[in-house]
């Protein structure tokens, strides 16, 4: 039998690497105290590190933020774990898609030195009964959609900052309310590590990407733009002096509801740093939707700073 680097789980206490396009060695990695002992073995080399966690199905958002690693970093550590803690019971885990080889060699191209590829008893022990859970930011827009889901992202993202120990973590705009989640447990627990987030990358025609338009149908796909041109209206209408946020929800709703297949869980104006809903449109204003489209539910926001 040949052996397969990428699906034999045989590889895991071996040390594999692969040489990408730029010569550069990228390290695997998936039991959690290998991974540190590379992490610790670059401190003491004198080289800092920066994290991009992902749940895999790499596209240009997440390598967007390897970019950004390795522009603020030495090294750039990417972990790949379809956390299934973060997930409801009717979400889409088994479905969540999957490509290891194909994100590999994305991976190794972009030059990342090390790759934790954890398996989920790895990272939740046989009889796990802990967990992180932020109470404040989670309870809000996604948190009331996806109960449970911000304390998986919260507990797995927090284990990973144990295991790599990074610098610096680097998270995406695209998922705002969790970049706020992320930041809100470094401070309250005190990690030592700086959080850096990096912008949308969208589609020429705006959709924003996600491992999650691969689901679409192509009438689907074209509907899906209603996101992105509904948050451009709600731009316009606040650099046009409107303030009122029922006025311009309304408005993002009606541009919405001319799909067919689009059906909106929520749109809201709220506080970026608090998540508080807003009535008017102030100097900071976050403008955050969900919408299924089809039975693929999609996010997106857009920040409104300084009132335009
Ligand atoms: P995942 O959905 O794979 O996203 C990994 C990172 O990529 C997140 O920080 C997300 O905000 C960012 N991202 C996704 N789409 C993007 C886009 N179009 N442009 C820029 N960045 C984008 O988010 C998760 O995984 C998980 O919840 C995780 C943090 C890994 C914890 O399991």
């Amino acid at each position: 039998m040949m052996f397969d680097p990428v699906h034999s789980r045989v590889r895991m206490n071996l040390m594999i690497w692969t040489k990408g396009s730029g010569g550069r060695v990228m390290e695997q990695f998936q039991r959690p105290g290998k991974m540190l002992e590379w992490s610790r073995r670059k401190r003491c080399e004198g080289d800092s590190i920066a994290l991009v966690p992902t749940m895999g199905a790499l596209h240009e958002g997440h390598l967007s933020l390897v970019d950004l690693a390795a522009e603020r970093a030495d090294c750039v550590a990417t972990s790949i774990f379809v956390n299934p803690t973060q997930f409801g019971p009717s979400e889409d885990f088994s479905e969540y898609p999957r490509d290891l080889q194909s994100d590999l060699n994305v991976l190794s191209d972009r030059n990342v030195d090390a790759v934790f590829l954890p398996e989920t008893g790895d990272i939740y022990p046989a009889g796990s009964s802990t967990w992180v859970t932020e109470e404040e930011l989670s309870n809000r827009l996604e948190g009331i959609s996806r109960p449970g889901h911000f304390r998986g992202v919260t507990t797995v993202v927090a284990k990973l900052l144990t295991i790599v120990e990074p610098d610096i973590l680097v998270v995406g705009q695209k998922d705002a309310q969790q970049a706020a989640v992320i930041k809100r447990i470094m401070q309250d627990l005190i990690y030592p590590v700086e959080l850096i987030t990096g912008k949308t990358v969208r589609e020429l025609d705006g959709l924003a990407l996600s491992s999650r338009n691969n689901f679409l149908s192509v009438e689907e796909r074209q509907q899906a733009v209603s996101l992105y041109e509904s948050l451009m209206l709600a731009r316009e209408m606040a650099s046009g002096g409107e303030r009122n946020c029922r006025i311009i929800v309304s408005a993002m709703r009606q541009r919405i509801e001319k799909e067919p297949s689009a059906r909106i869980d929520y749109i809201a104006v709220v506080d970026p740093d608090t998540f508080d809903d807003m009535e008017e449109i102030s100097a900071s204003s976050l403008i955050s939707l969900a919408v299924f489209v089809g039975d693929t539910r999609l996010i997106d926001n857009e920040l409104i700073d300084g009132g335009n």
